[in-house]
């Protein structure tokens, strides 16, 4: 291998760090941060996305609820539990795990919560805010993916990004705030004809695609940042990326692992931004 390992898990360790010391202040000042997470019906990798963030709370000193809810519960139901979470003052972020049922509009939901509390960075209030360069909370992964680069201590103004997945969680996002980082960047999705065109030009790729090897050595500029946000499973049932990591790892300079790569850094993220929230909302009470 003559790549260098990006480690999520130490840096999400510093960065948690500086969550709890931050949690800590705000507590001693009776400002305790508090994170609700709304889970509706019984998906098992939701199930465990929704443990691991309430566990990372809890580590860091944060509140956190955790409202389960049966696959059966209405929109109106959902909404009007949104509505009640916007009101209440021991929470400042509010995060309603996706996918939601399909008898739900994910979007109606998404939109209820009140910006100020959107720390999946997920409304449109948000989105927009990233878009026109205004002040906003950014989706947590590829928020995690810009601190990995500042980790690495890379210069991203110049370089060309290219981001492989144009999700609203993921690819969109990323490609604005690598913009807002002075790259040049090209997006492809599951019409790009050749991909491995772009990619060969890239000196940072993102594949946020959920599919495994979509991103194989060949593809690859030596000396290459390669971000990994896939989330997969081998035949044999380990858990891997969108990255065939072994060649990759041979021809890139930088590469994030799975696991241990972008996913602890998402979840750190969602700290960074409750804490961000909590610190606001702080500020705002008359006291
Ligand atoms: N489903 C998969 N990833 C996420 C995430 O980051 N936030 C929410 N709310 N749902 C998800």
């Amino acid at each position: 291998m003559t790549a260098q390992l990006i480690d999520g898990n130490a840096l999400s360790k510093k960065l948690r760090g500086e969550v709890a010391a931050r949690a800590a202040a705000l507590t001693a000042q009776g400002l305790k941060p508090g994170l609700a997470v709304v889970l509706v019906g019984d998906n098992p990798a939701s199930q465990v996305y929704v443990r691991n963030k309430v566990k990372a709370c809890e580590e860091a000193g944060l509140h956190s609820v955790l409202e389960k809810y049966d696959a059966s519960l209405t929109e109106a139901a959902l909404l009007a539990r949104v509505d009640a979470l916007n009101q209440d003052p021991t929470i400042h972020g509010i995060l309603v795990q996706l996918p939601l049922p399909a008898h739900i509009d994910a979007h109606k939901v998404i939109e209820a919560i009140a910006p100020e509390k959107d720390v999946d960075g997920f409304h449109v209030a948000s989105a927009g805010a990233l878009m026109v360069g205004q002040e906003g909370f950014k989706p947590c992964t590829p928020y995690g993916c810009m601190k990995m680069l500042e980790y690495i201590g890379y210069e991203t103004r110049g370089k060309h990004a290219v981001v492989i997945g144009r999700s609203n969680i993921v690819g969109k996002p990323m490609a604005m705030l690598l913009l807002q980082a002075n790259a040049t960047v090209t997006v492809c999705h599951s019409a790009t004809p050749d991909l491995a065109h772009f990619t060969r030009q890239a000196d940072i790729v993102v594949a946020a695609v959920g599919k495994r090897n979509v991103l194989t050595a060949d593809m690859v500029k030596p000396g290459a940042v390669v971000l990994d946000v896939g989330m997969n499973r081998t035949d044999d049932g380990k858990l891997c990326g969108d990255v065939d990591f072994a060649g990759v790892s041979q021809v890139a300079g930088w590469i994030t692992p799975v696991p241990g790569g972008v996913g602890p850094m998402t979840i750190t993220m969602l700290l960074v931004n409750t804490i961000e929230s909590a610190e606001r909302a702080a500020q705002s009470v008359d006291r």
